[in-house]
């Protein structure tokens, strides 16, 4: 959601912003710009849509001869995507691009224009460059400083002044790094943008300001920071497509590599994970997909232990009243580590004194890096917006959470353990079973609605299923019980409806049949993922009969790319699909 680089060096920076903006495309963004600034002038371009139209214009464009430059992706939050909302914004002396949202923009808009100050965007980037700009008297940090105090909200900004030949930068709530290269330091929301440029990077805390001149300074509150250089183990590979046409489609093939990567330590030693058994009551806490990881989490846990376990959104948690009466364990899932209303979950747990233990990807996010305990999965860089890797892997490690929390309680023995180290192998093999999605996927995509079903687990995985369809490919589709299917939903099944059902849990399997049968007899096209055979329907995909902590695990990969298999011949934009965005760093 939205992507800042930013660079001061001895080059003409145009090259690496744009390049910069392209690593950052996978946040999500619906407009772009770039300025660009030397002694005696300051150049802005815009534009609206992809980034390859902001290239064009940039490429048309007589560029000044400059050294220093910011650009952006913006999201729209304040006002619709257009030209003048784009950042970078100008007010004055200033020029700089936001990510985030300044919460009390309109009451400081409504005094700045007391005061005549003349806006040309719907934005709250333009109020806060005009919040600075008030406060700049030739000092930028002071500036920046005094700005901070005032403005509410998130926010990563960089910053130049029209006097200063520096770069500045701060940050709150919103990620924002430094990156070192020869003679040349750039500014970037994530790693991901910099790293065909170098692997030395600096996290930039809450609020310090970092002054770029010929040497970096960073400050908190007027005092000098020391800050550690960081070596980033990514590698500008893990940006490349390897041949395959989409990331999502690349990421998916993954699966059988990061899984094994990262169970294996835990494999060779169960200790290394927490015993949530230590504990009288689980919140799982998360948003979307990590949400839906949580559901199958849940599901394992309760059923398999004597814990009482909760799943909530945490946009909902952070607001409503939590009873913490027992001991609790509060267990973040986020990818990005960085999605606002998780982070702000977790805090309000920390406030209450209760423990926290996050699931997370990225290393040096905000959640890694404040949450009390964390569980790192190793997916590395996820660069289409649509998780799946990552999502496989918050899966994978709850079951194993979940495993464990099944032995020390005594309910389950040791031999389950052998099963986990074939997953990935298992994984493989589902995925080598391409032309299966293809033929389900050709028989389905040219409708509106389709329907996933379950009962426990496999409803809680069939949620996921129907959330990765609708993203990719805009059909609408949901996930329903499959007995509560007809307590209404049903009213939209007719010819041809798919209805998209998972069949795994032995206990369940008659009861689900049953509202499968319900389904055909009006009219539904019947598609059956189970680790059983099961016919008479439409089309069967049999996966593989894994005890219940690590069937999920084979299940998920078909969803993932019969959604993959929809989008592609329904023409999507796979990795970028509309509205959305890889890290949701606003609420
Ligand atoms: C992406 O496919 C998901 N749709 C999205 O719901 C995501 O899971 C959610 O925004 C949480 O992101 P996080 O894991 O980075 O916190």
């Amino acid at each position: 959601m939205c992507g800042i680089v930013g660079y001061k060096g001895k080059q003409q920076p145009k090259d690496f912003l744009l390049e910069g903006l392209k690593n950052l495309e996978y946040r999500g963004y619906d407009s772009s710009g770039i300025a660009l600034k030397n002694d005696d002038e300051i150049q802005i371009i815009r534009s609206v849509g992809k980034i390859s139209s902001l290239e064009e214009k940039v490429n048309n464009e007589n560029l000044i001869n400059c050294s220093m430059g910011i650009a952006h992706t913006r999201w729209a939050t304040h006002g619709i995507p257009s030209e003048e909302n784009a950042h970078p914004h100008r007010v004055g002396n200033v020029t700089l691009v936001h990510n985030g949202i300044i919460e009390n923009a309109s009451e400081l808009k409504e005094e700045l224009l007391k005061e005549n100050v003349v806006f040309n965007s719907e934005t709250d980037t333009e109020v806060a460059c005009a919040i600075i700009n008030k406060y700049y008297e030739g000092n930028a940090v002071e500036a920046i400083n005094r700005a901070i105090k005032v403005l509410k909200g998130s926010y990563a900004f960089c910053i130049f002044f029209e006097d200063s030949d520096k770069l500045y930068a701060v940050r709150k709530d919103s990620p924002l790094i430094i990156g070192y290269g020869e003679e040349e330091v750039y500014v970037a929301s994530d790693i991901a943008a910099i790293i065909s440029y170098t692997n030395k990077y600096s996290l930039i805390e809450e609020n310090e300001i970092v002054e770029i001149g010929d040497r970096v300074t960073v400050t908190l509150d007027g005092n000098v920071v020391n800050k550690e250089v960081l070596t980033a183990t990514i590698s500008a590979d893990s940006k490349d497509k390897c041949g395959y046409e989409h990331y999502m489609l690349k990421e998916i093939m993954e699966e059988p590599l990061v899984l094994e990567k990262t169970l294996k330590p835990y494999i060779d030693n169960l200790d290394k994970l927490p015993d949530l058994t230590e504990y009288e009551e689980i919140h799982i806490v998360a948003c979307g997909s990590a949400m839906y990881a949580g559901m199958i989490g849940k599901t394992l846990i309760e059923e398999n232990t004597n814990l009482r376990v909760t799943v909530e959104v945490a946009s909902e948690y952070r607001y409503k009243k939590v009873i913490y009466d027992r001991k609790t364990l509060v267990i973040l899932i986020s990818q990005s580590g960085e999605t606002a209303d998780t982070i702000a979950a977790m805090r309000k747990a920390k406030m209450a004194g209760i423990e926290t233990l996050a699931i997370v990807n990225v290393v040096g996010s905000t959640i890694a890096r404040e949450s009390g305990n964390q569980l790192f999965i190793e997916a590395g860089p996820e660069i289409a917006v649509a998780t799946t890797k990552a999502y496989m892997l918050q899966v994978a490690m709850l079951s194993l959470l979940a495993y464990k929390a099944a032995l020390s309680s005594g309910l389950v023995n040791d031999s389950v353990m052998n099963e986990i180290k074939i997953v990935p192998r298992m994984v493989r093999e589902i995925l080598d079973r391409r032309d299966d999605y293809l033929e389900i996927a050709k028989s389905i995509y040219e409708r509106d609605d389709i329907f996933f079903i379950g009962r426990k687990i496999d409803y809680a995985v069939s949620m996921e299923g129907s959330l990765k369809l609708k993203e990719v490919s805009y059909i609408h589709s949901e996930a329903y019980q499959a007995g509560e299917l007809k307590h209404g939903t049903i009213s939209l099944v007719d010819d041809g409806t798919p209805v998209i059902s998972i069949i795994t849990d032995k206990d369940i399997k008659e009861k689900t049949i049953s509202n499968v049968q319900e389904v055909k007899a009006r009219g539904a096209k019947c598609i059956i993922i189970s680790n059983e055979e099961i016919t008479g329907y439409d089309h069967l995909i049999q996966v593989p009969k894994m005890s219940d902590f690590f069937q999920p695990l084979v299940v998920v990969p078909c969803l993932q790319l019969i959604a993959y298999e929809v989008a592609k011949l329904r023409g999507c934009d796979i990795d970028k699909p509309k509205n959305l965005a890889k890290s949701v760093t606003v609420e």
